[in-house]
């Protein structure tokens, strides 16, 4: 039997009522098109007229049941998204709307109209929780009056549906409702995220570098239904509920308290691998080839080596379609990258000097998210490494008295001792700590650095000398002097 899970969000009919939150779906494309089409609509992540670099890392804190995050809204700017995402939108049969953000309600304004009948955006969801740069910096979403012009500023610009998403930071969120419908809202979203902290006891200072992030997660969840609640009952136009949904019975929560429809973050991208992982089984069994074996590319599904083999992963899903059930609670803790380093060194005997001439990186950060930052950090991993294995050291001498305590005498690496380039190899294992897979990728710069280096002068030293040890770090010049003349 089919059940018909069509609804109605204002003007817009949607196949179904659970949405992927603007953020956590990135631009769609990130996922899997079948994985997309278990959803009714897609919001984008958040975009401003022009691109922005966002904030930088740490920008995710763990936290019971839920989330921080400061992502700062990178993104590509307007011409980005017109360029980059709309044309593939506009070949999915399921609308994408775009979350738009501003400084001022004229940017708001320009940005619709930027964006208003480009092929592939069927809306847009305006996020209210921007600091209002030409009013002192308050959310325009705690103010009923700026609230109201952003949206006036986007109705203006477009026919298309305008959503408004609220903040939750607000002490009666009716009237910020009621002040958005009056300006032309379609539609309203309740809620984005609370504003939060989390503190490192160990550094002494917050987990995120911009301080203060988004709590997003369970643990919003009942702030939420309630937010929502009270909104749904101060308006007239359709509620969308958000925050924290993690299962079927959370959706309904929002449902039965006056939302139309639901958006879900995390537990949605988790879903949507659980969902890949039974297409993948089934169609492995049509295939006959190890479900490992598949590759899923614009909707068909190929075994890799194989391409003949290959059928549309539309063929594999039953008449009553495939569900899933996820729920995503971040309760194990870290997953640790892994790495092997192998260095090739010259030493010259008679001034100690060492010179790397080789240098193999091969690491496993699980997968990742961005690889250009990957190798950076496992460049500058090296070069940490380089340091600690041939120059830096806190020196004491006899009497205790620190005799490295600036940077003429404490040897820190520069570029002149960093000349050769490591040679990468990524190697990409998820783990299973989180659903995305993420590892993380500082560790397997660094730490096997030493090791690497140490053990190759040792080796070197011994063509010379057979029993020559390398018994602590650094290996400086004079100690390699030392050893050899010893
Ligand atoms: C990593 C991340 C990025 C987000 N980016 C945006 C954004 O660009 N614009 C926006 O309005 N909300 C953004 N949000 C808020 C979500 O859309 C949603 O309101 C929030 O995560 C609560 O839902 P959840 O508990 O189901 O994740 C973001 C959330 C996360 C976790």
């Amino acid at each position: 039997m089919s059940v018909d899970t069509s609804v109605a969000v204002g003007a817009m009919n949607l196949r179904g009522p659970v949405l992927a939150a603007s953020g956590t779906f990135g631009y769609g494309t990130e996922v899997p098109l079948l994985e997309r089409r278990a959803l009714g609509a897609i919001v984008s992540k958040g975009i401003f007229l022009r691109p922005r670099e966002g904030t930088p890392p740490p920008r995710i804190a763990e936290t019971p049941s839920g989330m921080l995050n400061a992502i700062g809204l990178q993104g590509p700017g307007a011409d980005g998204l017109v360029r980059d995402y709309a044309p593939l939108w506009a070949e999915w049969d399921f609308p994408v709307l775009v979350n738009i953000n501003g400084e001022s309600a004229s940017e708001y304004g320009e940005l619709t109209a930027r964006l208003d009948g480009v092929p592939g955006i069927a809306g847009f969801e305006i996020n209210i929780s921007c600091p209002n740069v030409e009013q002192g910096g308050m959310f325009f979403g705690n103010d009923p009056r700026a609230a109201a012009a952003v949206t006036e500023a986007v109705r203006k610009r477009t026919k298309l549906p305008v959503w408004v998403k609220l903040t939750p930071m607000v002490s009666d969120i009716g009237v910020i409702a009621r002040a958005v419908e009056s300006a032309g809202a379609d539609a309203l979203c309740a809620i984005n995220t609370f504003v939060g902290m989390s503190i490192d006891l160990n550094a002494y200072r917050p987990r995120l570098s911009f301080r203060t992030g988004g709590l997003s997660g369970p643990a919003i969840r009942p702030l939420a239904v309630h937010l929502a609640h009270q909104a749904a009952r101060a308006v007239h136009i359709p509620v969308i509920g958000i925050g924290g949904i993690a299962r079927v019975e959370d959706a309904l929560e929002f449902l039965v308290a006056g939302c139309s429809a639901v958006q879900v973050g995390n537990a949605a991208s988790k879903a949507a691998t659980s969902l890949r992982k039974q297409l993948l089984q089934r169609a492995g069994e049509v295939l006959e080839a190890d479900a490992a074996d598949l590759l899923i590319e614009d909707g068909i599904i190929t075994v890799r080596g194989t391409p003949g083999k290959r059928l549309p992963a539309t063929d594999v899903v039953p008449e009553e379609g495939l569900e899933v059930l996820e729920k995503f609670d971040p309760k194990r803790g870290a997953a640790y990258s892994s790495g092997c380093h192998a260095a090739v060194v010259a030493v010259d005997p008679d001034t100690g000097q060492v010179e790397v001439l080789r240098y193999v990186i091969a690491h496993d950060t699980g997968k990742a998210i961005n690889e250009l930052i990957v190798e950076g950090q496992m460049h500058g991993g090296y070069a940490h490494g380089l340091g600690y294995a041939l120059y830096e050291a806190a020196t004491y001498d006899p009497d205790g008295t620190y005799r490295t305590a600036s940077f003429l005498d404490y040897t820190i690496v520069s570029t002149g001792e960093v000349v050769t380039e490591p040679l990468l190899v990524h190697i990409e294992t998820p783990t299973d700590a989180n659903p995305e897979g993420f590892k993380g990728a500082g560790e397997s710069g660094t730490i096997p650095a030493p090791a690497a280096i140490s053990n190759a002068v040792e080796d070197a030293l011994r063509k010379r000398k057979p029993d020559a040890v390398v018994d602590r770090l650094p290996i400086t010049s004079d100690r390699i002097v030392e050893i050899l003349g010893q």
